[in-house]
C-alpha cells in the first residue's frame, strides 16, 4: 500500500537522534526518499542505515545548521542525490543551560539562539529558495519546524530556549504567509516533554519520569514517534489546507 508521502523527497535536520531520527524513519515508512542531516555525521549515517535496513531509500549528510554554507551544501546534496526537495523538517535544536534569566550565561544564550533560531532560519531560507525553483508536485511543498510547547507558553527554567522556540513559531507563521500562494505550506510542531537525550536534564537521578508530566492528561511519556507521526502527516496531502499552524503534540499538557 502506498504511504502518505509516497515518492516525496524529504530532508530532516537533527536526524541523528531522538525526534529527527524517528521522523526520518517514519518518512521512509510512508514512502519518501530521505536525506538525514546532522552535525554528528556518524549518527546521521546510522539513521540512513536503519532506513535502508527496513528496505527504505535514504542518504545522509553533514550539516551544522548555524553555518550558511553547510546548509546550502545540504540542500544541494539533496537535489544532487534525488533531483528535488519536497518536504523539509527543520528539527535540529539544543536545550541550553537550565538557569534563570539573571544568571543566564551570555555565551550559552548566543549558542541557543544560533542553533534554534538562526539555524532554523537558514535551513528554511535555503529550502524555500530551492522549492521556488521547482514545479508544483502533487500537494505542493512542505516545511515543518520543530518548535516546542515552550514556543507557546513560558518555561522559566529554560528562558533562552523559550525565547528561541517562540521565534521558531514566528518564523513559521511569517514564512507560511509569504509562500502560501506559491505552493509551500509551513507549519510547526510543539512537543511537550519527549523521551530523548535532550529531555534527560529534566529527570533528576532516581526521579520517576511520571513526575515530569504532572500536567499531562495522557498518562504516559511522550515518544519521538508521537512527534514523527504528526510531522509526516503535516507533510502529506491530507493536511493540504493547514499552514502557519503551530500544532501541539503534548499529551494535553497545555489543555
Ligand atoms: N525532547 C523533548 O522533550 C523536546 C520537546 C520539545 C521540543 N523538542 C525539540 O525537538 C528537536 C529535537 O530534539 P530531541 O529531543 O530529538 O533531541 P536530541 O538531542 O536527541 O536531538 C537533537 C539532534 O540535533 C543535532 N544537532 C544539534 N546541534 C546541531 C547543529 N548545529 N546542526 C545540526 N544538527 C545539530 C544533534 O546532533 C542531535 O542529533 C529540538 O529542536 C528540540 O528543541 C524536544
Amino acid at each position: 500500500m502506498a504511504g502518505i508521502v509516497q515518492g516525496k523527497i524529504a530532508l530532516v535536520t537533527g536526524a541523528g537522534s531522538g525526534i529527527g531520527r524517528a521522523t526520518a524513519l517514519e518518512f521512509a515508512r510512508q514512502g519518501a526518499q530521505v536525506v538525514a542531516a546532522d552535525i554528528v555525521t556518524e549518527s546521521a549515517a546510522e539513521t540512513a542505515q536503519l532506513i535502508q535496513a527496513e528496505g527504505g531509500e535514504a542518504a545522509s549528510v553533514f550539516v551544522d545548521v548555524t553555518d550558511e554554507a553547510a546548509v546550502a551544501a545540504m540542500v544541494d546534496f539533496t537535489v544532487a542525490e534525488y533531483g528535488r526537495l519536497d518536504c523539509a523538517h527543520n528539527n535540529a535544536g539544543i536545550l541550553g543551560a537550565l538557569s534563570d534569566i539573571a544568571n543566564y550565561p551570555r555565551n550559552e544564550y548566543d549558542r541557543v539562539i544560533a542553533v534554534n533560531v538562526t539555524g532554523t532560519w537558514l535551513c528554511l531560507q535555503a529550502e524555500v529558495r530551492q522549492m521556488l525553483t521547482q514545479d508544483q508536485t502533487e500537494g505542493g511543498h512542505t516545511i515543518v519546524n520543530t518548535a516546542s510547547v515552550a514556543g507557546l507558553v513560558s518555561n522559566s527554567a529554560i528562558p533562552a530556549y523559550t525565547v528561541s522556540k517562540h521565534a521558531v513559531v514566528g518564523l513559521t507563521t511569517s514564512a507560511a504567509q509569504s509562500y502560501g500562494d506559491q505552493g509551500i505550506r509551513v507549519n510547526a510542531v510543539c512537543p511537550a516533554l519527549i523521551e530523548t537525550a535532550m529531555s534527560q536534564p529534566f529527570r533528576a537521578e532516581g526521579e520517576e519520569p511520571s513526575t515530569t508530566r504532572v500536567r499531562q492528561t495522557i498518562d504516559r511519556n511522550g515518544q519521538p514517534e508521537d512527534v514523527a507521526a504528526l510531522v509526516v502527516w503535516l507533510s502529506s496531502s491530507a493536511a493540504s489546507f493547514i499552514t502557519g499552524t503551530p500544532v501541539r503534540v503534548d499529551g494535553g499538557a497545555l489543555a
